[in-house]
């Protein structure tokens, strides 16, 4: 499945743009230098960037989609006019499958429920080129770990726990679904230099420590925007002595503190785990790159001078942590967690307690908690709360059932679930959840937001090692310290749990009968991509009209956005989910969480047609039917938040031509550039006050639409009285083309014909 030849290729150049890249920087380079500058775009100069100020281009090695997010990438790769992917693409069902009985009766129940969007992701990867892993073969970022990811590598993956991978040496980014169908085009990737903060750790973890516990008190360091624009490196000897499964658990976790990635060096450990996981060969090159593969000794013995924050934790002293609840970041050791919980009025009582998703469901993590829940039957404990399990992968899966481990878990009462996402992304039905009542449940998965888990806003739900979840689902308690605490087992006798054991890798090797894997055609032009004309969860997309060449004129306002403006508001995350695989349907939520300045009501503006109030996607194609053109005005950092493609699609899908606005968040102006629109800026901010409920927009110098050149738009009141404005922009040469032939692939589509 793993592509050698991509890997060979990556090592033959590595050297020499490290030594390169290093003569440019004049200085020694830490480890995610390397990789980042090893992988600049071919059309991208080499400068000593600035860490967090410039924009570099970058060609990424490989491209990963959850099924959630890879609809819309998909549907909009297939209108760039390509025969195959221009890097190797994987898509992985793992999103859409609910957690409610056990593992199969859900996948069976999924499997109908979204008969449609897994026929389409299968014949779109089978045509394309694209690595398919059916629904049940696990979760993204394992599957990734024990496939793809190799130290030195750079990945985007359309989630953001794919820094998961820097468990094994690589740079890897959780993006939105238009970045990768960039990169799936050939299209350069761009991203802010990252500022890198270094983390040392000391010493070796012991008793009822676990590679979670550095990320946890790593988060309560750092706090949920702590990482926020930077890339985590770890070293260190602690660092070494960590299992590879156990820094990809990091490496993930890192999304919580706000991280662009986290990456570990390659070591001894990500060798066995590469051989451990069939690939021998990629551990055996890395071994020969190895000084490429982590950073340069100076870096090491100054650190300080190296990266723009140093954090030193010695892992010998690392206690076990519980961090929680709402916040991955509010984090309390275990000592501390029967006080803490007391005094802030957390229920105590562990309704239940969940191992697994994609953070911790390595062979190691399971064999770990499987150590805990036999000392419960052998010491004849009685459980307190439920229990499950999520297996990351069908590998793990039947390797932990060929080992044993799933047959103590059911021995003490637990219950596994599909390997896929499940609890983790709010899918799991759980019973009663509707009633809302206060509890607590405990898990090793990354997020625990507000609902995240099982959609009650009063579940209290913490995060902690697979082992202490175990273990406080044994006592069904939150102050139940195993470290220190014994229990009473069912002849009234006082026992302890003795701390975790397990196993790094299993002894007798991963087995699995069907890992799930379906590898596209050789030839994909005779696969036909079905979509059902009538359905109501996919639509094929027709390419956006290029631009006729003149002025806009008589275009009218849409809706004037009063402050904070996000892509959440902009397009609605929740039921809308739904739809994000059929423009012309989730395009019924665009704008409606905007705050409309003229009423500050939501989802109610003024038709200038009929002069009539009704909801913004209402009136907007009102405007498409009579071919009126809108703009929309905003306020500061206009679409900030995520970078969800939807947001820049919908406005362009249902008509409107600009969006002017007092700033921009970067990633959405980008998304509005690709996707044809006009991303423009008042040049005096005041010039916001001027707009109007009635305004009509004539554009006046359009035509001559060129870099670092402002435009000029006549804005005609209701009254008659006109005002001229000025708006700049941040188009380049190269982007202006994408507007004219009506997105960015339009252009590839023009120039692969
Ligand atoms: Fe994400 Fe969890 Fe799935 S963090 S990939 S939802 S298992």
């Amino acid at each position: 499945m793993f592509d050698l030849d991509l890997i060979k290729s990556v090592y033959s150049g590595l050297a020499g743009k490290i030594e390169k890249s290093k003569k440019t920087l004049n200085r020694p380079m830490t480890y995610a230098e390397k990789i980042l500058y090893a992988h600049l775009y071919e059309t991208q100069e080499l400068d000593a960037f600035k860490r967090g100020a410039d924009y570099v281009d970058f060609a990424p090695d490989r491209v990963a989609m959850q099924d959630a997010t890879a609809q819309m990438a998909l549907l909009q790769f297939m209108n760039s006019g390509k025969n195959t992917t221009a890097v190797p693409s994987t898509v992985h069902c793992d999103h859409l499958i609910q957690a409610q009985v056990e593992g199969k009766t859900d996948l069976n129940v999924a499997q109908n429920a979204n008969k449609e969007v897994f026929d389409f992701l299968e014949s779109v990867s089978n045509k394309y080129g694209i690595g398919f892993w059916k629904p049940g073969a696990g979760i993204i970022h394992q599957v990734v770990l024990e496939n793809y990811a190799f130290p030195g590598g750079m990945m985007i993956g359309t989630d953001s726990h794919t820094p998961n991978a820097g468990g094994l040496g690589m740079v890897a980014i959780g993006v939105g679904g238009a970045d990768a169908v960039d990169v799936m085009a050939g299209m350069p990737w761009e991203l802010k230099m990252p500022k890198l903060i270094g983390v040392k750790l000391t010493g070796k973890l012991n008793g009822w420590s676990a590679p979670k516990d550095i990320i946890l008190k790593v988060a309560g360091i750092l706090t949920v925007k702590g990482g926020t624009g930077a890339i985590i490196e770890y070293f260190g000897e602690g660092a070494r002595s960590l299992s590879a499964t156990g820094k990809g658990t990091i490496c993930n976790m890192g999304a919580e503190v706000g991280a662009t990635t986290s990456l570990f060096a390659f070591d001894e450990s990500m060798a066995r785990y590469l051989k451990a996981t069939g690939r021998e060969e990629v551990a055996e090159l890395a071994n020969d790159m190895k000084e490429y593969l982590k950073a340069d000794p100076e870096v090491y013995e100054n650190p300080e001078v190296y990266y723009n924050e140093l954090i030193e934790i010695n892992l010998s002293e690392l206690t076990p942590h519980v961090n929680g609840p709402f916040t991955p970041d509010r984090a309390t050791p275990i000592s501390e967690m029967g006080k803490t919980a007391r005094e802030s009025g957390w229920p105590l009582n562990v309704s239940v307690g969940l191992i697994g998703s994609c953070t911790n469901s390595s062979y190691e993590d399971i064999s770990r908690a499987a150590s805990i829940a036999k000392q419960a039957v052998d010491k004849g404990l009685k459980v307190k709360s439920e229990f499950t399990i999520t297996p990351g992968s069908e590998q793990v899966r039947y390797t932990i059932e060929r080992d044993g481990f799933i047959s103590t878990f059911e021995n003490m009462g637990g219950k596994v679930f599909a390997n896929a996402c499940g609890p983790c992304i709010g899918q799991w039905a759980r019973p009663g959840a509707d009633k809302q009542e206060k509890n607590t449940i405990v898990h090793s998965f990354n997020r625990n937001f507000s609902k995240r888990a099982d959609g009650n806003p009063n579940t209290h739900a913490f995060v902690t090692s697979p082992e202490l979840v175990t273990a406080l689902a044994i006592a069904g308690t939150l102050d139940f310290n195993p470290v220190t605490d014994s229990l009473i087992n069912e002849k009234g006798e006082q026992v302890k749990l003795d701390p975790p054991t397990g196993f790094e890798l299993p002894s007798n090797g991963f087995a699995v009968e069907d890992a799930g894997y379906q590898e596209p055609a050789e030839d994909g032009s005779k696969v036909e991509v079905n979509v059902a004309p009538d359905s109501n969860r996919l639509q094929l997309l027709s390419p956006f009209k290029a631009w006729d060449g003149k002025n806009i004129e008589g275009a009218k306002l849409l809706i004037k956005a009063l402050g904070k403006c996000t892509t959440d508001h902009i397009s609605m995350a929740g039921p809308w989910l739904r739809f994000r695989g059929h423009l012309d349907n989730i395009s019924n939520n665009m704008l409606i969480g905007a705050v409309n300045a003229f009423n500050s009501e939501t989802n109610s503006i003024k038709n200038q047609l009929t002069g009539e109030y009704d909801q913004v996607p209402k009136v907007q194609r009102k405007y498409k039917e009579k071919g009126t053109s809108t703009v929309v005005v905003g306020d500061h950092n206009y679409g900030e938040g995520s970078s969800r493609e939807h947001a820049a699609m919908e406005p362009r899908h249902l008509g409107v031509r600009a969006v002017i606005v007092k700033s921009f968040a970067r990633i959405h102006e980008t998304n509005l550039k690709k996707q044809g629109m006009l991303a423009l800026t008042f040049v005096n901010e005041e010039d916001y006050d001027l707009i109007q409920e009635d305004d009509t927009f004539n554009f006046t110098d359009l035509v001559g639409f060129a870099p670092g050149k402002n435009l000029h738009i006549e804005v005609i009141h209701s009254d008659g009285a006109k005002d001229m404005i000025e708006v700049s922009h941040t188009y380049n040469a190269q982007q202006i083309e994408w507007f004219k032939a009506g997105s960015a692939l339009n252009l590839i589509r023009k120039q692969n014909n």
